[in-house]
């Protein structure tokens, strides 16, 4: 059985970046993930229709793994959605909201957990408020503005765990006891969190939770999940239901006459958000990588690259780059960002990085490293010598 070996890519063998740090972007697919899309296409080919049995076993598994990952109680307190965006859309649509109702999101947060509560507010008449992004030294003071917001009466927080441009993570737990406390459903974006820190819903007090698979979880794109916690599941209006959303919803397409009823109760758990097929190749993929994270322990991994970064750092500051990393250990992620040196732009410097060497990007202006299991701290020269070559290039 492939295991993740952490720093090895040997379950990479066609990277082409001497140091591929862009997994908060899309991650590669291993072989292990490669092989589990050709199994899903090869049984198709052979089967045609007859491979959605193995596919719908697979999917219940990939469920019970998935809340494993998140501390969830169970399987069923999992929905299988396209993306991040959809998962916050599906439950923006579905809350059985009041008009006037306020929600808290973020200022500089991803656009995936702002546009849908925008949608919804306009559409629920919901009075929606920003909240400003906290950063590693205003974090504190950021926890006091958000306990005194929350005084108000306040329906929904929508917030990420982990921010995409600074790689601060979020104390979802100090969060989620302020919205117990003030009676405030808890919403978080995790796909900068999940497969490289530890995330645990039910300890939380996290109420929802959505996740694309192609980054952390090194799955691919088109398949990701939903968290809805048991208490809320059953007072969601089921507005995003499809076919798929009834109980025993296949009974018409396999036991014969007399079962074709359009009267079938809605699901009410989590994959009430299915909607019709999905993506066979998608949640294979998911499986396979999130068996490697698994294997290798998300405590483990998440330290792992966490020595990545402190190795490559204090590089980065002694040639005049400006570190956003938290001080505080349990608010660092797999994220590591810079902005550069005094009188370097970031597009022009990120240009002539050699992406033979290093595979990296630059979202909302900063310079991101995001390692994960499969990178090992000796390719940081290579990290270095590219960065070097394009500060040269710059300041010519
Ligand atoms: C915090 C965050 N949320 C969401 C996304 C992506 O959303 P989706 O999975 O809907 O493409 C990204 C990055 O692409 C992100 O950094």
């Amino acid at each position: 059985m492939d295991r993740a070996e952490l720093g090895s890519r040997a379950l990479f063998p066609d990277l082409a970046a001497g140091a591929y740090l862009n997994h908060g972007g899309i991650s590669p697919p291993s072989l292990p993930v490669r092989n589990a899309v050709t199994r899903v296409m090869e049984d198709y080919a052979r089967l045609g229709t007859g491979a959605i049995h193995h596919r719908i076993e697979e999917r219940e598994r990939l469920r019970g793994k998935l809340a494993g990952l998140i501390g969830a109680e169970q399987g069923s307190d999992i929905g299988f959605v396209q993306n991040t965006t959809r998962g916050a859309t599906d439950v923006a649509l579905c809350m059985p909201w009041r008009a006037g109702e306020r929600v808290l999101c973020m200022t500089g947060d991803f656009p995936a957990n702002v546009t849908p509560w925008q949608c919804a507010a306009e559409l629920f008449e919901l009075d929606l408020t920003f909240l400003p992004q906290p950063t590693a030294s205003t974090l504190d003071a950021w926890l006091e503005t958000l306990a005194r917001e929350l005084q108000r009466p306040t329906r929904l927080l929508a917030v990420s765990t982990v921010m995409f441009q600074s790689g601060l993570r979020l104390p979802t737990d100090r969060i989620g006891a302020l919205c117990a406390a003030a009676g405030t459903e808890l919403f978080v974006d995790a796909i900068q969190a999940c497969g490289v820190v530890p995330v645990d819903v039910r300890r939380d007090g996290i109420d929802y939770l959505t996740c694309g698979g192609h980054k952390w979880m090194m799955g691919l794109e088109g398949a990701g999940f939903l968290y809805v916690a048991p208490k809320r599941v059953s007072r969601l209006e089921p507005r995003v239901a499809g076919w798929l959303g009834h109980e025993d919803a296949l009974a018409f397409l396999f036991l014969g006459p007399g079962h074709l009823r359009h009267d079938r109760p809605l699901l009410r758990r989590a994959s009430l958000v299915e909607g019709g097929a999905q993506s066979s190749v998608g949640y294979a993929a998911l499986e396979a990588a999130l068996d490697l994270l698994q294997g290798a322990g998300i405590e483990k991994i998440h330290a792992h690259v966490n020595r990545y970064i402190d190795a490559l750092e204090p590089e980065l500051v002694a040639r005049g780059f400006a570190s956003e990393r938290s001080a505080d250990p349990a608010a660092r992620s797999g994220i590591f960002s810079v902005t550069p040196p005094r009188g370097i732009d970031v597009v022009a410097l990120f240009r002539a990085i050699d992406p033979a060497r290093v595979a990296l990007t630059i979202p909302d202006g900063r310079l991101r490293f995001a390692p994960h299991w499969p990178n090992h701290t000796d390719e940081i020269k290579t990290v270095l010598a590219a960065v070097d070559g394009a500060l040269a290039a710059v300041r010519k």
